[in-house]
Formats: C-alpha cells, sequence, structure tokens
C-alpha cells in the first residue's frame, strides 16, 4: 500500500538487498498503482526505491522460470505506467540499472540524487535491455549516450548524466521532496503527460548511427550475439514504438535462452559465490586498517596502491634506499598518471600518498595490522623475510605472501605463528586485475582465511578461496593449458596456428603470445629449478628452453616464440622457430601434420577440464565454479563461454570422456586423468 502526503502518493519500493524486479516486486507496484489510480485524494504518484538501490533490474535468478513470465511482466508494468492518467515520477537513489532505469524511463518524470548510478548492464549478461530501455533511453537522452551506456554496460553518476535529457532534476539532498515537487508541477500543468513512447527519432540519422557502430564492432564482440542484436534493437527505435518494443522484446527472449547468456548469469552468480567462503570456514575477520608491504617491486607497489585507494594506510618496506625510492617512485608516478588524464582529483591523489609511509626500518612492521611479503620468488629469500617479520610484527597482525608457486606451508614454517599466515596472490597489474587467490595453509586459522577474504572485499577485489599447491588454482590450470599448447606444437601446429585457434574461441590473446609478453625466461628458470625433479618418462616439450638460450626471452628482446618489429608482433613465426620446433618433433618421432582450430580448442580446453577436477577432487578448490571464476578473471578466459568447468558440462559425456582418454594416451607417461564426476555435478552450494 502506498503512503499519502500532500495528495501524493509515495509507493516505497522494499525488495532488500537491491529491488530487483521479481514477480513480487512487479506485483506489488501494478496494485498500489492501481490503487492510486483509483484513489480520488491522489494527483500524482513518486516511485522511490532504497539509499542503496532504486532498483537493480530485473531478478535474474527468475530468468527461465515461470516466475519471469508472472504477470505483470516487466513490460506490462511499465505499459502501465506509461498510460497512466496521473503523473509518475521516480525519486532515484543508489542504482538504476536494467530494468530498474527501464522502470524509471516508463516514469512521466525523473528526478536523481546526483550520486546515484543509471546504467543499461544487460550485455555484461550477454542480453540487451528487455524491456523498453533500447527503444527509451534513445529517445531520451540521444544516440550517442544511449548506445555508450548500453554497449559498456557501464553505468554513470546522474551527476554525468544531468544534461542528458534522461533526468528532469539532479539534486544534492532531499530527493523525495524535489520528486514531490516535481509530480505536482505535472500534476498542475495543463499540457499532456510527458510519455516517452510518443518521441520520435530520426529515422536517417539512427540508421547512419547504427551502421557506422556496426562496422566498429571488434572480433571479440562480433563472437557475442548480443553485440549485434543491440545494433538491430536501436536500428527499430527508428520506427514506431509498438513495433520497436516487440523486436527488442524478441532479441532479448531469443538471446536469454542462448549460450552465452546462460554462461555470463552463471558467471554473475559464481563471482558472488567465490567470495563467500563455505559454512565450516566462516569466522569474524581481523580488524585491518594498516598494511605493510615487503618489496616494493611490479606487484609490491601495485598492492600498496590498492591499498591507499581503499582508505587504508600503507607502510612500504624495501632492503635499500635506492630499492625504496624506486617502489616510491612506481607508486608516486601512477597517482601522477590517474590525476594527469583526470581520473583522479588531485586532493584524493594526495590523500592517498599522504597514508603512504616508505621505510627500510623493519622495526616500523610493529603498526601494521597485516603484512604482505612481495619480494623475489625464491624460497631462501621468502623465508629470510618471514624470519624478519615475525621478529618484527605485533602479537595477531595476519601474515600473508604473494607467491605464485611456492610452498606457503614452507614459508610459514619459519615463523612461531604459521597459523597467522596464509597466501594473498595478487595479480598483475595489482592494482587493476580484480582477482585474488586466498591461499589457505595447513595450520591457518579461520579467522585468518576470514581476514584475506574480507580484505580482498575491501580492495574491491574478487577474493576465491584456494588450497596450498604448486600454482594454486590459476597457475595450475595455466600450466596444464600451457603444456598441451606445447604438445600440439610438437604434433604438427605453429605457435600463430594455436593463438589464432585459441583467439577464435575468445581468449583475449593466445599462450605463445601471453609468453612472449610476460618474458620466456620466468617459465624457464622454474623449469630449470625442477630440472632434477622431472620423471624423464614424462612428455616435455623443451622448445621454449632451446629459444631461451638463443636469447629469445619474448617482447623485452624482440623475440620469443614471435618477432616484433617496432614493437608490434610479426604474424607468422620465423624459420628459426618453425626448424626449433620441427626439429623438436622428429626428436619425439613424430610426423607432423596439420590441427584444424577445433581440435586445438578442444584440446586445450580437455587440459583445463582435466587439471580442474584434479583440483577439486584433491580439494584445492572448494567449489566447481570458483575455478571459472578464477581462469575468467585472470586468465582472459571468454567471460561468455562461462569457464572450463562450464564449457565441459555442455559436452556431451561420454565424448568427453573419450577425448579425456586419447588426451591422456597422448601426452603419456605420468599424465593423471581425472574423475570428472564431481566435477560434472552442477548442484553446488
Ligand atoms: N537480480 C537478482 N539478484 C541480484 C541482482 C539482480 N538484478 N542484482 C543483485 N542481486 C543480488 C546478488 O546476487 C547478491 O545476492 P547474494 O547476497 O545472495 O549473493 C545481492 O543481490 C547483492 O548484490 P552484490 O553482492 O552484487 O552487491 P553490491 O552492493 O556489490 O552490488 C549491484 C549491487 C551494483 C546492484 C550489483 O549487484 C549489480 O550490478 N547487479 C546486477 C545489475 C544488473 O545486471 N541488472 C540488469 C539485470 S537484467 C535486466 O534488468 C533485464 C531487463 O532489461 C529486462
Ligand atoms: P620484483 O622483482 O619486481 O620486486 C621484488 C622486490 O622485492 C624488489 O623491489 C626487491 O628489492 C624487493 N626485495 C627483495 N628482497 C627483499 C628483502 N629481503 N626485503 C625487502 N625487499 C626485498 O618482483 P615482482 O614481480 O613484484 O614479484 C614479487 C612477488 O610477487 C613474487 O613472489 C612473484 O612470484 C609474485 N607475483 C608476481 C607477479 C607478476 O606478474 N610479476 C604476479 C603475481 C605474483
Amino acid at each position: 500500500m502506498f503512503e499519502l502526503q500532500d495528495s501524493i502518493a509515495i509507493i516505497k519500493l522494499n525488495r532488500p538487498p537491491v529491488n530487483s524486479l521479481g514477480a513480487a516486486l512487479r506485483q506489488q507496484i501494478a496494485s498500489d498503482l492501481e490503487q492510486a489510480q483509483a484513489h480520488k485524494g491522489v494527483r500524482a504518484v513518486v516511485l522511490i526505491g532504497s539509499d542503496k538501490a532504486f532498483s537493480a533490474g530485473a531478478d535474474v535468478s527468475e530468468f527461465g522460470t515461470p516466475l519471469q513470465r508472472q504477470e505483470p511482466i516487466l513490460p506490462t508494468l511499465l505499459a502501465r505506467i506509461q498510460d497512466s492518467s496521473k503523473p509518475v515520477v521516480a525519486a532515484i537513489s543508489g542504482v538504476a540499472l536494467g530494468g530498474g532505469l527501464e522502470l524509471a524511463m516508463a516514469c512521466h518524470g525523473r528526478v536523481a540524487l546526483e550520486s546515484a548510478k543509471l546504467g543499461l548492464p544487460e550485455i555484461t549478461l550477454g542480453l540487451i535491455p528487455g524491456a523498453s530501455g533500447t527503444q527509451a533511453l534513445p529517445r531520451l537522452a540521444g544516440l550517442s549516450v544511449a548506445y555508450t551506456l548500453m554497449q559498456s554496460g557501464v553505468p554513470q553518476s546522474a551527476r554525468q548524466l544531468a544534461e542528458s535529457g534522461l533526468l528532469d532534476q539532479v539534486v544534492a539532498t532531499d530527493l523525495l521532496q524535489a520528486a514531490q515537487a516535481h509530480a505536482t508541477e505535472l500534476a498542475n500543468s495543463n499540457t499532456p503527460l510527458p510519455r516517452v513512447r510518443e518521441r520520435q527519432l530520426d529515422a536517417a540519422a539512427v540508421q547512419a548511427f547504427v551502421n557506422e557502430q556496426r562496422s566498429k564492432l571488434s572480433p571479440r564482440q562480433k563472437l557475442q550475439p548480443a553485440y549485434t542484436a543491440l545494433l538491430d534493437a536501436l536500428l527499430a527505435a527508428s520506427g514506431d514504438w509498438a513495433s520497436g518494443l516487440a523486436r527488442e522484446r524478441a532479441l532479448f527472449l531469443k538471446l536469454q535462452s542462448g549460450l552465452p547468456a546462460q554462461a555470463l548469469r552463471y558467471q554473475f552468480f559464481a563471482e558472488r559465490q567465490a567470495s563467500k567462503l563455505p559454512a565450516s570456514l566462516q569466522a569474524e575477520p581481523r580488524p585491518v586498517h594498516t598494511v605493510a608491504v615487503i618489496g616494493a617491486g611490479t606487484m609490491g607497489a601495485g598492492i600498496a596502491i590498492c591499498a591507499l585507494d581503499a582508505g587504508l594506510s600503507v607502510l612500504l618496506l624495501e632492503q635499500d634506499d635506492a630499492a625504496l625510492q624506486r617502489g616510491q617512485q612506481r607508486v608516486n608516478d601512477h597517482y601522477q598518471s590517474r590525476v594527469t588524464a583526470g581520473k583522479m582529483k588531485a586532493a584524493v591523489a594526495a590523500a592517498a600518498q599522504a597514508r603512504l609511509t616508505p621505510t627500510t626500518d623493519w622495526a616500523q612492521l610493529k603498526r601494521a595490522d597485516l603484512v604482505i611479503e612481495a619480494v623475489f620468488e625464491d624460497i631462501g629469500v621468502k623465508q629470510a623475510v618471514f624470519q624478519q617479520i615475525d621478529t618484527h610484527a605485533r602479537a595477531g597482525a595476519v601474515l600473508a605472501t604473494n607467491t605464485s608457486y611456492l610452498d606457503v606451508d614452507a614459508i610459514a614454517g619459519v615463523t612461531q605463528r604459521p597459523q597467522d599466515v596464509l597466501g594473498l596472490h595478487f595479480f598483475s597489474p595489482a592494482n587493476v586485475m580484480k582477482l585474488l587467490e586466498v591461499v589457505c595453509g595447513a595450520k591457518t586459522s579461520a579467522d585468518v582465511l576470514a581476514t584475506g577474504m574480507a580484505l580482498g572485499k575491501t580492495l574491491k577485489k574478487l577474493p576465491v578461496l584456494s588450497g596450498n599447491a604448486f600454482g594454486f588454482i590459476g597457475n595450475r590450470i595455466y600450466n596444464a593449458y600451457r603444456q598441451q599448447c606445447e604438445f600440439m606444437l610438437e604434433d604438427g601446429a605453429w605457435p600463430e596456428d594455436v593463438d589464432n585457434a585459441l583467439q577464435g574461441f575468445g581468449f583475449a590473446m593466445g599462450p605463445f603470445a601471453v609468453a612472449d609478453l610476460s618474458g620466456l625466461d620466468i617459465a624457464w628458470r622454474m623449469r630449470k629449478a625442477q630440472a632434477a625433479t622431472r620423471d624423464p618418462r614424462e612428455r616435455y616439450v623443451a622448445i621454449l628452453d632451446h629459444l631461451c638460450e638463443a636469447g629469445r626471452l619474448g617482447r623485452k628482446t624482440d623475440a620469443g616464440y614471435y618477432t616484433y618489429k617496432d614493437g608490434r608482433q610479426v604474424k607468422t613465426t620465423d624459420a628459426l622457430v618453425r626448424q626449433t620446433i620441427e626439429q623438436a618433433s622428429a626428436q619425439r618421432g613424430i610426423t607432423r601434420r596439420s590441427l584444424v582450430p577445433e581440435e586445438i580448442q578442444r584440446r586445450a580446453l580437455l587440459a583445463m577440464v582435466n587439471e580442474a577436477a584434479l583440483l577439486l577432487s584433491e580439494g584445492i578448490a572448494s567449489r566447481a565454479s570458483d575455478i571459472d571464476v578464477v581462469l575468467v578473471q585472470g586468465y582472459g578466459f571468454p567471460r561468455w563461454q562461462g569457464g572450463p568447468v562450464f564449457w565441459a558440462r555442455q559436452q556431451d559425456r561420454t565424448v568427453l570422456e573419450h577425448d579425456l582418454q586419447s588426451l591422456a594416451a597422448e601426452a603419456g607417461y605420468g599424465y593423471v586423468r581425472a574423475d570428472l564426476s564431481t566435477l560434472l555435478k552442477v548442484d553446488e552450494s
């Protein structure tokens, strides 16, 4: 029931946490509206949400269920609002996203708090707006603003959109009063109510705009049907409202049942699930206000920046003044460039920098609630650093290592407090990448783990729990993938065949281009370290080692798997690389054959699936969907393909088992073939 204030019916949207427009809320709005229409004392209506959300849009968990089809469905509700003879004004605070913004656009007026965030993020779910967004937004805000919001999926603040035509008024405070005043004004006016459906766009301008944007779609966008569908829907906005709506709805429903949208919805929920610890591990996190970062290299500086951005105080500790100065310079350069690019206000940057204390004095560590070590990837160096940390950190401080591969227990073991130690594996660049693997050692206590997860959220990261195993979740799967790609080189493919096939699947870059970018010497060093323990009966591809011996370390030496001219990759590999690969094939007695893209994609994915199943059975990953989150967030796995687990679940089981068997046979001695049963089980919590 609405509340009546000075002849205005206030309809409050009250479905925490984000007012998603599930069947019950749609029904409530419809019946409140109907009562307001019938009530003689009501002259106008205001729709208002909570501080956090006007509405986050359609209830994604209803998609594909009967509830989504339960009347009033969103288009029905929105049509009733537009039809209303009494003015309806949206009072927008928090977020108005997707169907939430569409709801606001169906109203006759819109007033927003300047901090409110408005957007149509459907594209991030593999969809287009499906309840008039593609038709209403260009009519209100123009083609360019509308397309930017819909194609990027990134919301903008009401402050940014104040002049776009979307909003009638943007206020700093007193939202409800402003909305009531606007509603009264509309009720007092003698002119017909402003209804978005009555606006007309210039058909020729729409067509020209759509043609231009179509030609600008990137190869990755063309792999995702929503991008083309968005332009098709926009084109329909050149005609009348009713046919535009029908076209949009048909496109929306087709996308919604397709695999990319299913994969993206799965990712949406998997990400939220990943950041929650399983019930058995839940505990109260320890408070963290001051973080110490040890080692101010590439990673240390990046970690320091994200902690500063999150409002924490940061102690940056290095081994000598010169290294410290270089580290501090990295942090300063970052803030300088943000300010110069207009992405951060100078005062905000200055405040962040003021929270940074650079030092070479270990005694300062006692101030830290949490210490993150990011020194060289060497067990001896790390153990020495942890002994120092143990000496100086206060009792109860959480101690973390950013190691990529090393054994967290071997590091924790040199301290007197292994229960306080965990791994916090950031990805590079640490201030950009959202993924954070939170690694639980054998003795890590539950509240320390909870602190790691909570810190991840404070830093606006996506924390994912991992057990302590070589490479944790991500690097271990990536290694299996990369190894399979190397096998394919020996079998007959060239690096560009593999890279192109995997880009065709949707990876941003292929594995060999990635290897060149990160530097082949990182893998080379690790291979040398493992040489003594490697079983000679295992299939080992030495191509990378030979390239490194020839001084080809990747982009930084202008040659690796590929050569580089003026920093640009030459598309095909050169004679020396081909010769090295042919020699490797010959040594293994392989007659080279060409591999079609589908085979390359399938083998690379199967290798990931096998490793994912092993990680799950070993308890390194606690949920199958966590693995997909890691691969998508940290390794460029195309989000709209869902991740290796999602992919595996779409395959025919018999064929999958058969192909994995062949993969294991090809790999030969030492290859562990996983049992897929747990991985393929869809229902998990
Ligand atoms: N549907 C269903 N559940 C939703 C939801 C939605 N649209 N939006 C958020 N939720 C749920 C989350 O799953 C989470 O549930 P949990 O606590 O059980 O894990 C809870 O609400 C809180 O969400 P977050 O953890 O993400 O909270 P944040 O404060 O970090 O973020 C938010 C809030 C910015 C609203 C963010 O949740 C978000 O971006 N939501 C998605 C918005 C969206 O994509 N809307 C478009 C939907 S499609 C649509 O509207 C189609 C239409 O055109 C027909
Ligand atoms: P880096 O070489 O850029 O930086 C290491 C820093 O540690 C140097 O500035 C060095 O002076 C400092 N340092 C070394 N010994 C020290 C000591 N005893 N006390 C204080 N400072 C000391 O290395 P990078 O790339 O930043 O890597 C650091 C850690 O992060 C490694 O464990 C690495 O495996 C991990 N990592 C690296 C990623 C990357 O892409 N570079 C990604 C994820 C993790």
